[in-house]
């Protein structure tokens, strides 16, 4: 898709489709839908003045209301967009009403439309722009890849519409390819998340890391068995002992142009990369299985950023580590009970072969130290417990230390997506004691099963120096069971823009 930004009056814009959004003004909670264009073009306000007079469009989030051959326009149809109330209305409502608008066009085989730049106070230009293209983009996105009737009825132009400022300012069009960059890697991870497992092996997921890293530039490594074994991986090498599919350690790092002072952070990226989880030993019931296709979404998420992130070239170094297997249950498989040793030393009884992204995690977050990661942010579908506390709404924070915690919750206003810090006090350590061995990978408890999951990767985690470290736990929201409005079913994406931005925030 591409995205065009252009100084033109939106009334003379030929277009099949033009989009013009509008909030609910209303005084009160309870008093009735006052829907209000968000455009001072006399020609657009008359047009739609009587529609929104008659009471049948109310402006709501997502809601659409379609003119055709309006009046004193160019345009062929005119689809005015609600984003909601007005009060509320900020970049997140205009990303998402921007994308109703692309799955309000592409079953009706429109490829193109434009966008008129929305008038609010509360908004600047720039992050409009941005979040209209990222919502865009998003938006033109379906998983019927192996569908024979693939609806691949993608968007092929889109054109924001901006008066009263200049559209070839830098600052405008870089906000565009931002908007771009972000999204076009966010979909770049969906569709990795929605490849099925016998398609996408660990060894396969190497190969398009690969790929993507020499398309942007980035140095890329993937090792195998052999290496693991070398670096000491005893809780990766266990769980992806069971499969006769190779595992994957893949290393991707970026570094700024101008080199950072050698105290500059070190940001390191690690993701859980299961390309399928029966659960092992500890088998998982059939009912929803083959949603364990998704079980590397974390990695999927990280090599995402990474391809954000050797475009938009923040000034700070970045590496990322993916460990990838699958969890499958056989003669050679880990089994309860057995005790492994992780590359840091410590020795982890293993209580149910289910719980193995913790373990794969904990080699990936060493072996990011001895790398030089002086930050640390990994990714997973850790927890079935996450969306028992949290649902489907908010995804899990956790981390050791509250200024990198609060430093990711502040970009949450940029992108728009949502996430809630949950708890990994060393209160909670009893639940991964073992009398056994060091500690065990689950079992203390059946409470506070996500923190317990976070409290053993934080054993992997330097704390004198104190490393600093985020834990995204995103079982619950990487799919969607349900379309949105500006949403299809399906990977959701999440996290990928957040982390990109929490990465830009440590450049100088
Ligand atoms: N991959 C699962 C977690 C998961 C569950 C992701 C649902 C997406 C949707 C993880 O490996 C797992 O099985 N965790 C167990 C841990 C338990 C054995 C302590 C769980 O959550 O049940
Ligand atoms: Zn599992
Ligand atoms: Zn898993």
């Amino acid at each position: 898709m591409k995205i065009n930004l252009l100084n033109h009056s939106a009334a003379d814009w030929n277009t099949p489709l033009l989009v013009v959004f509008a909030a609910d003004a209303a005084a009160a909670k309870d008093s009735p839908a006052t829907p209000t264009l968000l455009s001072t073009h006399p020609t657009l306000q008359a047009a739609t003045a009587p529609w929104l007079e008659s009471g049948e469009f109310k402006a709501g989030l997502g809601e659409t209301f379609l003119l055709t051959a309006p009046v004193g326009l160019q345009a062929r149809r005119l689809l005015l967009v609600g984003v909601g109330k007005i009060a509320k209305f900020s970049a997140h409502e205009l990303r998402q009403g921007a994308g109703v608008a692309v799955r309000y066009a592409r079953p009706r085989s429109l490829r193109e439309l434009a966008f008129v730049l929305p008038e609010h106070p509360s908004l600047a230009t720039a992050p409009a722009i941005r979040a209209m293209a990222e919502g865009a983009i998003i938006a033109d996105f379906d998983i019927d890849f192996y569908r024979a009737d693939r609806k691949n009825l993608g968007m092929e132009t889109v054109t924001i519409l901006v008066s009263g400022v200049d559209a070839t300012d830098a600052s405008l069009q870089s906000a565009v390819r931002e908007g771009c960059t972000l999204a076009e890697s966010q979909n770049f991870a969906r569709t990795l998340i929605n490849e099925p497992g016998n398609i996408l092996t660990p060894t396969e997921l190497g190969r398009r890391a690969a790929a993507m890293a020499a398309e942007f530039g980035l140095a890329c490594e993937v090792h195998s068995t052999e290496k693991l074994r070398e670096l000491g991986m005893g809780a990766f090498m266990a769980v992806a002992q069971g499969s006769s599919q190779p595992p994957a350690l893949i290393v991707l790092r970026y570094e700024p142009a101008s080199a950072p002072s050698p105290d500059a952070p070190v940001i390191g990226l690690v993701g859980k990369g299961i390309t399928f989880d029966t659960g092992g030993i500890s088998i998982k019931p059939a009912e929803n299985m083959d949603r364990m296709k998704y079980d590397m979404a974390g990695a999927a998420s990280m090599i995402a950023v990474m391809r954000a992130i050797a475009q938009l070239k923040p000034a700070v170094r970045v590496l990322a580590v993916i460990c990838s297997c699958e969890n499958m249950p056989d003669g050679r498989a880990y089994k309860p009970g057995d005790v492994v040793t992780a590359m840091s030393g410590k020795t982890i009884e293993i209580i149910n072969t289910d719980a193995e992204g913790r373990l794969v995690l904990a080699d990936g977050l060493h072996y990011a130290q001895t790398l030089g990661a002086t930050r640390l942010l990994n990714a997973a579908t850790l927890t079935g417990a996450i969306g028992a506390a949290l649902g489907q709404v908010n995804a899990g924070l956790f981390s050791n230390d509250d200024a990198t915690a609060q430093q990711f919750l502040d970009v949450l206003s940029i992108t728009g997506e949502k996430f809630w810090r949950m708890p990994c006090t060393d209160d909670y350590r009893e639940q991964i004691k073992s009398q056994i061995a060091d500690i065990m990978n689950t079992g203390g408890s059946r409470f506070a099963g996500a923190t317990a999951a976070a409290m053993f990767l934080k054993e992997f985690v330097g704390d004198d120096p104190l490393i600093p470290w985020i834990h995204l736990d995103i079982a619950a929201t990487t799919w969607l069971d349900d379309q949105k409005p500006w949403q299809s079913r399906g990977p959701s994406g999440i996290a990928i823009r957040t982390i990109t931005e929490w990465v830009r925030s440590y450049a100088g």
